[in-house]
């Protein structure tokens, strides 16, 4: 092939996405509680190790690229769209006015507000810093993204404490930090109460989220099971008003079955609010595109998620690729993560509903004819035959993940 003319690339990327086929409409899409982070979009590509590879872009562009492509919901840090500086001021209210126009005009809601609590300076030694001052700042910030969610309408607030944490230890004693970080959800809920109460709105969804590692050394709250720990500690004024947002991704890294952390989460009454997204084990914090690297682990995911009822939003937050340009990231990279989330749902309601699955996993929850159940070798001998079906239903997910269960099949 010769080499493609600049003013050419963005038709045939336009023309090999129409090619693949498989797209849902913007109207379908947006039946589903999917929401779009203003960060996300906005990514430009950087990195420790990375410059930019894209142009900066703001939130009324944003929002009118989702209401496009069918996202009905967004998501934003307070800093994503209002300066440090103007934070609490006047300016903060002009800017969160300019948001409420541009989500009315398109038809988006704002599903959830979170506090930056990593990037500034002022969070060197996190939002649970030995300074008294730095700690009554912290609880400004998060009472002030209270605020600003009930004027957005949004019904969660989600928490990564982002530098909790530290890269030498000794300095700082774990147990202050916890009690002091704590301070500073109590004054959200507190706050979040008052508010809620004037507005006659109900009180947000306080949803705390681990990452085992990044962008400290050594992280206190590094996995949704320490968050579940550190909710029921006693710490917290009002555990009731608190759960979870786990990231897929955050429980892949540090070794977890995401499936399994979900799991617990949804014993626990705790699973507000997901983020979707995918990667690998033990890595850094990539941030791909839900689905690209592990399907049939998030097939699996959301048959869990569909057969315990999760009502709660599923949150893009991947990173575009350094490689997908500006125009890439709403032509290919957001409506693909949309219809491979769509699709993935699909296939995880034909799990439920398959009958060889079910035929298998009855049989399973029957188990064989037993004499008495204090004899191991009887009971052994009793399901040893039955038990070939684990492995069956893996098979059936797979055909079920490529088609075959619907006659796909490939020549050789
Ligand atoms: C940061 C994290 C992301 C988290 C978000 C919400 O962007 O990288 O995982 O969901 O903050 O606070
Ligand atoms: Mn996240
Ligand atoms: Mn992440």
């Amino acid at each position: 092939m010769p080499p493609i003319p600049v003013d050419h690339q963005t038709a045939l990327v336009s023309r090999l996405m129409k090619a693949c086929g498989g797209a849902y409409s913007a109207e379908t899409r947006r039946k589903y509680f999917i929401s779009g982070p203003q960060w996300a979009a906005a990514y430009q590509g950087q990195a420790l190790f990375h410059a930019p590879t894209r142009p900066p872009i703001g939130f009324e562009d944003i929002i009118h690229k989702f209401a496009e492509i069918g996202i009905g919901h967004w998501t934003t840090h307070d800093t994503d769209v209002i300066p440090t500086e103007a934070l609490g001021t006047p300016e903060q209210w002009e800017i969160v006015d300019r948001i409420k126009r541009a989500l009315n005009d398109h038809g988006l809601k704002c599903s959830m507000v979170t506090t930056e609590t990593f990037f500034h300076a002022v969070w060197a030694a996190s939002p649970a810093a030995e300074a008294p001052g730095v700690r009554e700042y912290a609880k400004f910030r998060v009472c002030n993204t209270v605020e600003i969610g009930h004027e957005l309408g949004a019904g969660f607030t989600v928490y990564w404490p982002g530098s909790l944490g530290y890269y030498v230890q000794g300095a700082i004693d774990e147990t202050d930090s916890l009690r002091w970080y704590a301070d500073a959800l109590n004054a959200a809920c507190q706050r979040d109460i008052e508010v809620a109460k004037r507005k006659g709105r109900p009180a947000l969804k306080h949803c705390l989220e681990a990452k085992p590692f990044e962008p400290q050394a050594e992280i206190l709250l590094p996995t949704s099971d320490a968050m579940l720990a550190f909710i029921a500690s006693g710490l917290l004024t009002h555990p009731e008003m608190v759960g979870l947002n786990p990231e897929y991704l955050h429980e892949l890294m540090w070794g977890a079955a995401p499936r399994a952390a979900l799991a617990r989460a949804l014993l626990a009454k705790k699973l507000f609010h997901f983020d979707i997204n995918d990667g690998y084990r033990l890595k850094h914090d990539v941030d791909i595109g839900v689905g690209l690297v592990n399907p049939l682990d998030w097939l699996n995911v959301l048959v869990l998620l569909r057969s315990h009822h999760y009502e709660g939003p599923f949150n893009l937050d991947y990173k575009p690729p350094r490689t997908t340009s500006h125009f890439g990231v709403f032509e290919v990279s957001f409506p693909t993560s949309v219809d491979r989330f769509i699709t993935l749902w699909e296939m995880a309601g034909e799990v439920s509903a398959d009958p060889i699955i079910k035929q298998a996993t009855d049989a399973l929850r029957a188990g064989g004819p037993v004499r008495s159940t204090d004899d191991a070798e009887d009971l052994t001998r009793a399901n040893r035959e039955l038990l070939t079906l684990h492995e069956l239903i893996a098979h059936r997910l797979f055909q079920i993940l490529i088609g075959q269960h619907r006659g796909r099949v490939f020549f050789t």
